[in-house]
């Protein structure tokens, strides 16, 4: 039984703990035990450690928000019973995929298909259910208009990205580094546009997006940093348009100008997936896993640039905040379903 620990609340490099010890949890009835095998390190799980998410852990606890495993036992119950031995995608009410072993009820568990590469099971929930519903439930933006959305080159991004191009919108990607320009272009971004929150950049990017529009109306934006770049999507807008936050990657608060949304009709949404989730009615909800399980092979994909070991948790949340990182950073509790690589 191996496990990640953050005893107090701090940097994660510093304040999470690995340990092999610790006794396998008893299971009522309506739980099953899963045999973690893999789970991504988000950035949600890091601001959950430094305990500044807006669900707080209930410390010492072990992180992690979501990962994949397969059921090793069941407490009772039919579905308890039919979920033995399956593949399943782990949503734990608190958090806890960072370990070997998790006791968790029967409803935080999706079955998944038994051939799901162990990456992609990984990452089976979180991302991709964020761009599905911010692309097609939260906006509908329509065929032949432009979206703009920053973070672009992170793994949701890249998602939105991929998403957006399929239904025929316009995509303009804000990203802070001029390296990876040609990347989000192979991904199929129609334009991408440097920003980095320095004031003095402002005028030349909003400028950059208006071209980039070509004409289109900017009908919707996507942010998931915050601080300037919020101001600037909402610049960039056309009247009456939307910018949707998701996040908050700079730590900064968002700095829009009231003049920007007075005059022009323009709003700011926020979206939060949890939730999202929980005003869902079960049939929305199955709904959206059978979508997700037939795109998360291909436009919903996460790449992956490493794979740690638990007891290697130090170096895994520091390479998982390195600046410019090719893909997704996650752990492997199982090195024949899915071996290290750095
Ligand atoms: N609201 C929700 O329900 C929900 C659900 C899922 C995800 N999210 C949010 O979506 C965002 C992306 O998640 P992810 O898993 O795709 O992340 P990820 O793959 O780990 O990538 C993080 C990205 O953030 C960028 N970044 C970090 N700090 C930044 C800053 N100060 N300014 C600009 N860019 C910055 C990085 O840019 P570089 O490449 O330049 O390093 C990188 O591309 C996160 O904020 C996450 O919390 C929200």
């Amino acid at each position: 039984m191996s496990k990640v620990i953050v005893g107090n609340f701090g940097e994660p490099a510093s304040a999470l703990v690995f340990s092999a010890d610790g006794a396998q949890a008893t299971l009522n009835s309506k739980q099953v035990r899963v045999r973690m095998l893999a789970a991504p390190i988000n950035p949600s799980d890091l601001m959950a450690i430094r305990g500044e998410y807006s669900k707080m852990l209930d410390l010492p606890a072990v992180p992690g928000f979501e990962g994949v495993g397969r059921v090793v036992e069941s407490g009772g119950g039919l579905f308890g019973r039919w979920l033995q031995g399956k593949l399943v995608s782990v949503l734990p009410p608190s958090a806890g995929t960072w370990q070997s072993d998790l006791v968790v009820p029967t409803t935080s568990v999706i079955p998944l298909p038994s051939g799901m590469k162990i990456d992609q099971a990984a990452t089976f929930f979180v991302n991709p259910a964020t761009a599905w519903l911010l692309l097609t439930h939260v906006t509908k933006p329509r065929a032949g208009s432009a979206i703009v959305l920053s973070a672009a080159a992170s793994a949701l991004g890249r998602m939105l990205l991929r998403l957006a191009k399929s239904q025929g919108l316009r995509t303009i990607a804000v990203i802070r580094r001029t390296d990876q320009e040609g990347l989000l272009r192979e991904l199929g971004a129609d334009a991408t546009v440097v920003y980095t929150g320095d004031p003095q950049q402002e005028q030349a990017a909003l400028h950059s997006i208006q071209v980039a529009a070509a004409g289109r109306p900017l009908q919707f934006g996507f942010d998931p940093v915050g601080g300037k770049t919020v101001g600037l999507l909402v610049k960039s807008l056309s009247a009456g348009g939307k910018l949707v936050c998701y996040g908050t990657l700079s730590g900064q608060p968002a700095e829009v100008s009231p003049r920007d949304l007075m005059t022009t009709g323009k709003q700011i949404e926020g979206f939060w997936l949890a939730d999202r989730m929980a005003g869902m009615s079960l049939i929305s909800k199955i709904a959206l896993i059978r979508r997700l399980s037939s795109l998360v092979a291909g436009l919903l994909r996460t790449e992956v640039s490493a794979v740690y070991r638990l007891a290697d948790i130090k170096e895994a949340v520091t390479a998982a905040e390195t600046p410019g990182k090719s893909g997704k950073v996650l752990l492997t509790m199982d090195e024949t379903s899915l071996p290290t690589r750095r």
